[in-house]
Protein backbone atom coordinates (compact mmCIF):
# COMPACT_ATOMS: atom_id res chain seq x y z
CA UNK A 1 0.00 0.00 0.00
CA UNK A 2 1.60 3.07 -0.92
CA UNK A 3 0.84 6.28 1.90
CA UNK A 4 0.53 9.57 1.23
CA UNK A 5 0.08 11.91 4.20
CA UNK A 6 -0.11 15.17 5.32
CA UNK A 7 2.70 16.70 7.06
CA UNK A 8 -0.32 17.58 9.99
CA UNK A 9 -1.14 13.58 10.39
CA UNK A 10 2.87 13.29 11.84
CA UNK A 11 2.00 11.75 14.84
CA UNK A 12 -0.21 9.25 13.08
CA UNK A 13 3.02 8.65 10.79
CA UNK A 14 4.78 7.97 13.55
CA UNK A 15 2.21 5.18 14.89
CA UNK A 16 2.49 3.56 11.49
CA UNK A 17 5.83 3.27 11.78
CA UNK A 18 5.51 0.53 14.29
CA UNK A 19 3.43 -1.08 12.47
CA UNK A 20 5.84 -1.52 9.71
CA UNK A 21 6.00 -4.83 7.88
CA UNK A 22 8.38 -3.78 5.31
CA UNK A 23 9.46 -1.28 2.28
CA UNK A 24 10.24 -1.47 -1.09
CA UNK A 25 10.92 1.78 -3.25
CA UNK A 26 7.41 0.90 -4.54
CA UNK A 27 5.88 1.53 -1.30
CA UNK A 28 5.07 0.08 2.29
CA UNK A 29 3.32 -3.30 3.62
CA UNK A 30 2.14 -2.29 7.18
CA UNK A 31 0.51 -4.68 9.41
CA UNK A 32 -2.21 -3.01 11.02
CA UNK A 33 -5.79 -3.34 11.33
CA UNK A 34 -6.78 -1.49 7.76
CA UNK A 35 -9.88 0.25 9.63
CA UNK A 36 -7.27 2.11 11.38
CA UNK A 37 -4.81 2.34 8.66
CA UNK A 38 -7.60 3.91 5.97
CA UNK A 39 -8.11 6.32 8.23
CA UNK A 40 -4.22 7.98 8.03
CA UNK A 41 -4.83 8.33 4.26
CA UNK A 42 -6.04 11.62 2.53
CA UNK A 43 -9.06 11.89 1.25
CA UNK A 44 -9.41 11.41 -2.31
CA UNK A 45 -5.92 10.23 -2.77
CA UNK A 46 -5.92 6.36 -3.37
CA UNK A 47 -5.64 4.75 -6.71
CA UNK A 48 -6.75 1.48 -5.93
CA UNK A 49 -7.63 -0.66 -3.08
CA UNK A 50 -8.14 -4.91 -3.54
CA UNK A 51 -9.11 -7.02 -0.83
CA UNK A 52 -10.07 -10.06 0.31
CA UNK A 53 -11.31 -9.43 3.72
CA UNK A 54 -12.70 -12.00 6.13
CA UNK A 55 -15.61 -14.23 4.94
CA UNK A 56 -19.21 -14.94 6.95
CA UNK A 57 -18.16 -18.38 7.32
CA UNK A 58 -19.87 -20.91 9.32
CA UNK A 59 -16.90 -22.86 10.52
CA UNK A 60 -14.73 -19.71 12.15
CA UNK A 61 -11.01 -19.11 10.83
CA UNK A 62 -8.34 -18.70 13.62
CA UNK A 63 -8.51 -14.54 12.26
CA UNK A 64 -12.28 -14.76 13.00
CA UNK A 65 -15.62 -14.19 10.84
CA UNK A 66 -18.49 -12.16 11.25
CA UNK A 67 -21.79 -13.89 11.15
CA UNK A 68 -23.88 -13.59 8.54
CA UNK A 69 -26.49 -10.81 10.20
CA UNK A 70 -23.73 -8.77 11.05
CA UNK A 71 -21.49 -9.03 7.87
CA UNK A 72 -22.85 -6.57 6.01
CA UNK A 73 -22.65 -3.74 8.35
CA UNK A 74 -19.40 -4.73 9.80
CA UNK A 75 -18.37 -4.67 5.90
CA UNK A 76 -19.35 -1.53 4.84
CA UNK A 77 -17.51 0.45 8.18
CA UNK A 78 -14.43 -0.41 5.62
CA UNK A 79 -16.22 0.73 2.40
CA UNK A 80 -17.58 3.62 3.23
CA UNK A 81 -14.11 4.73 4.33
CA UNK A 82 -12.26 3.39 0.84
CA UNK A 83 -14.98 5.26 -0.67
CA UNK A 84 -13.90 8.53 0.58
CA UNK A 85 -9.91 7.78 0.26
CA UNK A 86 -10.54 6.98 -3.24
CA UNK A 87 -9.90 9.36 -6.09
CA UNK A 88 -12.66 9.46 -8.81
CA UNK A 89 -10.77 7.53 -11.13
CA UNK A 90 -9.66 4.82 -8.12
CA UNK A 91 -11.26 1.35 -7.98
CA UNK A 92 -12.16 -1.00 -5.11
CA UNK A 93 -11.97 -4.34 -5.76
CA UNK A 94 -13.45 -7.11 -3.20
CA UNK A 95 -13.36 -11.18 -3.12
CA UNK A 96 -16.16 -12.35 -1.52
CA UNK A 97 -16.29 -15.83 -1.13
CA UNK A 98 -20.18 -17.29 -0.45
CA UNK A 99 -21.29 -19.73 2.32
CA UNK A 100 -24.41 -21.62 3.52
CA UNK A 101 -26.66 -20.72 5.83
CA UNK A 102 -26.64 -22.80 9.06
CA UNK A 103 -27.87 -25.88 9.25
CA UNK A 104 -29.50 -26.56 5.63
CA UNK A 105 -28.32 -26.62 2.74
CA UNK A 106 -29.16 -22.90 1.21
CA UNK A 107 -26.59 -20.71 0.46
CA UNK A 108 -26.41 -17.17 2.00
CA UNK A 109 -27.06 -13.84 0.14
CA UNK A 110 -24.72 -12.01 2.27
CA UNK A 111 -22.12 -11.01 -0.28
CA UNK A 112 -25.02 -9.70 -2.70
CA UNK A 113 -26.41 -7.81 0.00
CA UNK A 114 -22.86 -6.13 1.16
CA UNK A 115 -22.60 -5.81 -2.87
CA UNK A 116 -26.16 -3.83 -2.86
CA UNK A 117 -25.52 -1.51 0.25
CA UNK A 118 -22.04 -1.04 -1.59
CA UNK A 119 -23.93 0.47 -4.38
CA UNK A 120 -27.30 1.97 -3.16
CA UNK A 121 -26.36 3.26 0.40
CA UNK A 122 -22.19 4.39 -0.04
CA UNK A 123 -22.18 5.17 -3.68
CA UNK A 124 -20.72 2.80 -5.41
CA UNK A 125 -20.78 1.63 -8.86
CA UNK A 126 -20.70 -1.98 -10.09
CA UNK A 127 -17.73 -1.96 -12.97
CA UNK A 128 -18.06 -5.73 -13.68
CA UNK A 129 -18.53 -8.48 -11.24
CA UNK A 130 -15.97 -11.41 -11.49
CA UNK A 131 -15.45 -14.99 -10.60
CA UNK A 132 -12.09 -16.58 -9.11
CA UNK A 133 -12.37 -20.11 -10.24
CA UNK A 134 -10.65 -22.47 -7.92
CA UNK A 135 -10.76 -25.77 -8.98
CA UNK A 136 -8.57 -26.94 -5.68
CA UNK A 137 -11.00 -25.95 -3.69
CA UNK A 138 -12.00 -28.26 -0.96
CA UNK A 139 -15.46 -29.87 -1.16
CA UNK A 140 -17.47 -28.31 1.86
CA UNK A 141 -19.60 -28.18 3.88
CA UNK A 142 -18.86 -31.67 4.70
CA UNK A 143 -22.87 -32.59 5.35
CA UNK A 144 -24.11 -31.55 2.16
CA UNK A 145 -21.42 -32.23 -0.12
CA UNK A 146 -19.18 -35.29 1.31
CA UNK A 147 -22.06 -37.37 3.37
CA UNK A 148 -25.63 -36.59 1.83
CA UNK A 149 -24.48 -35.48 -1.80
CA UNK A 150 -26.88 -32.98 -1.90
CA UNK A 151 -24.65 -29.96 -3.39
CA UNK A 152 -21.79 -29.69 -5.31
CA UNK A 153 -18.64 -28.49 -4.14
CA UNK A 154 -18.52 -24.69 -4.52
CA UNK A 155 -15.41 -23.67 -6.84
CA UNK A 156 -16.16 -19.48 -7.79
CA UNK A 157 -15.78 -16.54 -5.31
CA UNK A 158 -17.20 -13.27 -6.44
CA UNK A 159 -14.85 -10.42 -6.91
CA UNK A 160 -16.74 -7.61 -7.22
CA UNK A 161 -14.78 -4.42 -8.99
CA UNK A 162 -16.52 -1.47 -8.19
CA UNK A 163 -15.91 2.52 -8.65
CA UNK A 164 -16.60 5.57 -8.05
CA UNK A 165 -17.14 6.60 -11.55
CA UNK A 166 -17.19 3.87 -14.14
CA UNK A 167 -16.37 5.94 -17.16
CA UNK A 168 -13.23 7.33 -15.22
CA UNK A 169 -11.98 4.51 -13.31
CA UNK A 170 -8.69 3.44 -14.72
CA UNK A 171 -8.58 0.40 -16.81
CA UNK A 172 -7.17 -0.70 -19.84
CA UNK A 173 -7.90 -4.66 -21.39
CA UNK A 174 -4.94 -4.38 -23.38
CA UNK A 175 -2.87 -5.25 -20.39
CA UNK A 176 -5.14 -8.62 -20.48
CA UNK A 177 -6.04 -9.54 -23.75
CA UNK A 178 -5.66 -13.12 -24.32
CA UNK A 179 -5.97 -15.29 -27.96
CA UNK A 180 -9.52 -16.22 -29.22
CA UNK A 181 -10.21 -20.08 -29.33
CA UNK A 182 -12.99 -21.73 -31.63
C1 LIG B 1 -10.22 -14.26 4.00
S1 LIG B 1 -8.66 -14.01 4.78
C2 LIG B 1 -7.84 -13.70 3.37
C3 LIG B 1 -7.49 -14.94 2.77
C4 LIG B 1 -6.65 -14.74 1.55
N1 LIG B 1 -7.27 -13.82 0.64
C5 LIG B 1 -6.51 -16.07 0.94
O1 LIG B 1 -7.22 -16.35 -0.02
O2 LIG B 1 -5.75 -16.85 1.49
C6 LIG B 1 -8.79 -12.46 5.56
C7 LIG B 1 -7.52 -11.87 6.12
O3 LIG B 1 -7.84 -10.57 6.59
C8 LIG B 1 -7.15 -10.34 7.81
N2 LIG B 1 -7.93 -9.31 8.54
C9 LIG B 1 -9.05 -9.47 9.24
N3 LIG B 1 -9.50 -8.29 9.74
C10 LIG B 1 -8.61 -7.36 9.33
C11 LIG B 1 -8.49 -5.96 9.54
N4 LIG B 1 -9.41 -5.28 10.24
N5 LIG B 1 -7.44 -5.33 8.99
C12 LIG B 1 -6.52 -5.99 8.27
N6 LIG B 1 -6.58 -7.32 8.02
C13 LIG B 1 -7.60 -8.00 8.56
C14 LIG B 1 -7.13 -11.69 8.49
O4 LIG B 1 -6.10 -11.75 9.42
C15 LIG B 1 -6.93 -12.61 7.28
O5 LIG B 1 -5.56 -12.80 7.05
Amino acid sequence: MKLNMPVSMQERKCQMKNNAGYKTAYGECLCIDSLEALHFLEDNSVNLVVTSPPFALQRKKAYGNEEQSEYVDWLCQFAELVYRKLRDDGSFVIDIGGAYEKGTPSYSLYQFRALVKMCDVIGFKLAQPFYWHNPSALPAPIEWVNKRKLRAKTSVNTVWWLCKNPLQCKANVSNVLTPYSA
